[in-house]
């Protein structure tokens, strides 16, 4: 199996001016950069021009697809809009398919309400399932995330959110490496 460094993006899901979650995204991508044995970047789906006149892989984009095929995993930080994911998150997800196959991925819900985008998560799951991507048991929530940053963006409780970003991360690596060797060495049927 190959013991290159397993690379987990982390996509930034919502193009919104003003957006609070690209707080709680530059935190994830910080803290998944420590660890040596993982590469990462961050996805902002505000950077990536994708047509509004089709929907699905006819509208792919070449650099979105190839990150999307050399992932091991994924992480996914998506605010709560009225319960759901944003429109412009999923219209992004839906251009690839073969690309996310037998990965990992990991959920992070924002919310301004006191519920940290456990609703959101919860719509994302099916989502998750239909594009052929294995979800962990443990997710982030970061509820009523105006409060959580201060001006320079840095997060306030730093200590808590690291503690359960660990925890969460260990779960990722872990199905991550699983599924890697999967992918490389299970064939599925006869
Ligand atoms: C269209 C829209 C719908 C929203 N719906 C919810 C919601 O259902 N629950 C909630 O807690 N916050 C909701 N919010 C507030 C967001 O959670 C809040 O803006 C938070 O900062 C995360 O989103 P952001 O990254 O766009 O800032 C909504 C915001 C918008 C723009």
């Amino acid at each position: 199996m190959s013991n290159a460094p397993l690379f987990i993006p982390v996509i930034l899901g919502t193009p919104r001016q003003g957006r609070q979650s690209e707080f709680v995204a530059k935190f994830v991508v910080e803290q998944v950069a420590v660890r040596e044995d993982i590469e990462t970047e961050l996805i902002d789906i505000r950077t990536i021009a994708i047509s509004t006149q089709d929907a699905g892989e006819s509208l792919k984009d070449p650099q979105f697809s190839a990150t999307m095929e050399r992932a091991d995993g994924l992480i996914i930080v998506s605010p709560e809009y009225n319960h759901g994911y944003p429109g412009l998150l999923k219209h992004v997800l839906d251009t690839c398919l073969k690309e996310y196959i037998h990965k990992a991925v990991g959920l992070c819900g924002v919310s301004a309400g006191s519920f940290g985008g456990t609703r959101v998560i919860q719509n994302l799951l099916p989502v998750m399932r239909e594009l052929g991507l294995v979800t962990i048991f443990y997710d982030l929530n970061f509820s009523n995330v105006q409060s959580l940053f201060d001006e320079s963006g840095d997060l306030l409780d730093k200590p808590t959110y690291s503690r359960r970003f660990d925890r969460f991360m260990d779960e990722l690596v872990w199905m991550s490496t699983v599924l890697r060797y999967g992918r490389q060495s299970v064939r599925v049927g006869q």
